[in-house]
């Protein structure tokens, strides 16, 4: 049988289906229930799921049925009937069936699914089922809804480098590795490049992996993870805020229009909160008092830990920017603020009730001297970033950018215990398998 040209719907197109219409499918047993004379079959296609009942009538298809395991791959033709009973209103009344790819036994036992350490030793397999769909889905989404919103203000889409020879972010995260016999390191950020083809493109954005060679345990960091980032000319700090606060009420207002069903699997029946208001921008001095007057251990100069984030974005009730972080907690390329040099003019945005940091962004230093200065004063070695420098030499204007961690955004939309739930195959530092 020729697979490719069988089918002639899909299970969503049942769902609006007449009764008696005759359908083709293809997909996998999700489970089956058996009883005398019928069996119950829940098909999974790329669209979700519809009912399939095999009466024992249809003698050859009622034998397949009863024999296959579930995630066995079946080709099914019958005919559509109208039930409410059914999920959906409609099931498929089925008279022939064919084994695609016969599957063993499934090795996933409610044991295993329990444990999600060994949840994720199985993820090749775990992730067909129901609610790691709809994640995966929704994290589609946020990539298309970014990637919308960029090209419709116009941002370039380019694409950076993974193997690289400098810190962006600090030396303590990189990955170190071969190259033939060379040492290169695996890239943190690709805004160095974004800041280059800004000088021909004005504005541009990449959507590709990140590396950190992040030892801490928390529910937010990954080793590997999926960065949107965006830099643009001429922009200054406030202007790049405005993006990034558009982006991810862009990302939210997609995500509502074109994932309602997936949504609602997965949020109890609603849809996403959409914020009408701007979001709060608090300085960081008025950040460390709110986290000393909850108590908190945390002195003037100090960045924020897991914990800091959580009780800070606890205050608040929709997303917030924290602006103007010391200079001595952010990475050598940010530009200090003209008006109070030990700060910066950066910013994080946070997500509410506990989440904390979904962005990083903020205004770059666009003068050589300037640049060198603090790559000196990092005690950074200038040959490191020779062509990082020269750009300065070459007509590169005032400029801002950040970067958006996508599955951080997932996890916080969809109230995820952790980030690796937002990911096909998570990496982090005890896990590189499967
Ligand atoms: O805050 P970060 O380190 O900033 C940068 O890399 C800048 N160079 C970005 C830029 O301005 N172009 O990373 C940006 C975002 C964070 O806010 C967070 O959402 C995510 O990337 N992120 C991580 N996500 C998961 N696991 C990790 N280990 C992450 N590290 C950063
Ligand atoms: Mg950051």
């Amino acid at each position: 049988m020729k697979w490719s040209s069988y089918r002639n719907a899909y299970s969503r197109d049942v769902l609006s289906m007449e009764d008696g219409k005759p359908v083709k499918l293809l997909g996998w047993i999700a489970s089956k229930r058996v009883h005398k004379d019928k069996i119950f079959i829940s098909l999974r296609d790329r669209f979700g799921y519809v009912q399939l009942v095999v009466s024992s009538h249809y003698e050859d298809a009622f034998d397949k049925a009863k024999r296959l395991n579930i995630e066995s791959a079946i080709a099914a033709e019958g005919f559509v009937k109208v039930d409410d009973r059914a999920p959906g209103g409609r099931e498929v009344h089925i008279t022939k069936l064919y084994v695609v790819s016969e599957a063993d036994v499934w090795p996933l036992t409610k044991e295993v699914l329990k444990n999600p350490d060994t949840m994720f030793d199985y993820r090749h397999l775990t992730m067909r089922g129901p609610r790691s769909r709809a994640i995966l889905l929704i994290r589609e989404g946020v990539v298309l809804g970014a990637i919308d919103y960029f090209t419709r203000e116009g941002y370039v889409y380019i694409t950076a480098p993974t193997f690289i020879t400098a810190a962006v972010e600090g030396g303590a995260t990189l990955f170190k590795l071969k190259y033939f016999d060379r040492d290169a390191y695996l890239t943190q950020s690709s805004q160095f490049y974004e800041e280059a083809a800004i000088c021909v493109f004005e504005k541009v954005f990449v959507v590709q992996p990140s590396f950190r060679a992040e030892k801490s345990r928390t529910r937010k960091h990954l080793t590997e993870f999926l960065h949107i980032e965006a830099e643009a000319a001429f922009l200054d700090h406030e202007d790049i805020m405005d993006v990034e606060e558009g982006l991810v009420k862009h990302i939210i207002t997609y995500l509502n229009e074109n994932y309602e069903r997936e949504l609602k699997t997965l949020l109890k029946g609603s849809l996403l909160q959409e914020y009408e208001e701007r979001f709060p921008r608090i300085t960081y001095d008025e950040a460390i008092s709110i986290l000393q007057n909850n108590g908190v251990d945390i002195e003037w100069g100090e960045d924020f830990g897991a914990d800091e984030e959580r009780i800070l974005s606890n205050q608040f009730e929709t997303p917030f920017f924290v602006t103007h972080f010391p200079v001595s907690t952010r990475s050598f390329y940010h530009m200090n603020d003209p008006s109070n040099p030990n700060v910066t003019l950066s910013s994080d945005l946070m997500a509410p009730q506990g989440y904390g940091e979904i962005t990083s962004g903020g205004q770059r230093i666009h003068k050589y001297d300037e640049l060198m200065e603090k790559i000196k004063s990092f005690g950074l070695d200038p040959a490191d970033y020779g062509w990082y420098l020269e750009l300065r030499k070459y007509g590169m204007p005032p400029h801002s950018g950040f970067g958006l961690g996508v599955e951080r955004v997932v996890r916080w939309l969809l109230h995820l215990p952790h980030v690796r739930d937002a990911t096909l195959f998570p990496r982090t530092p005890s896990r590189l398998y499967p």
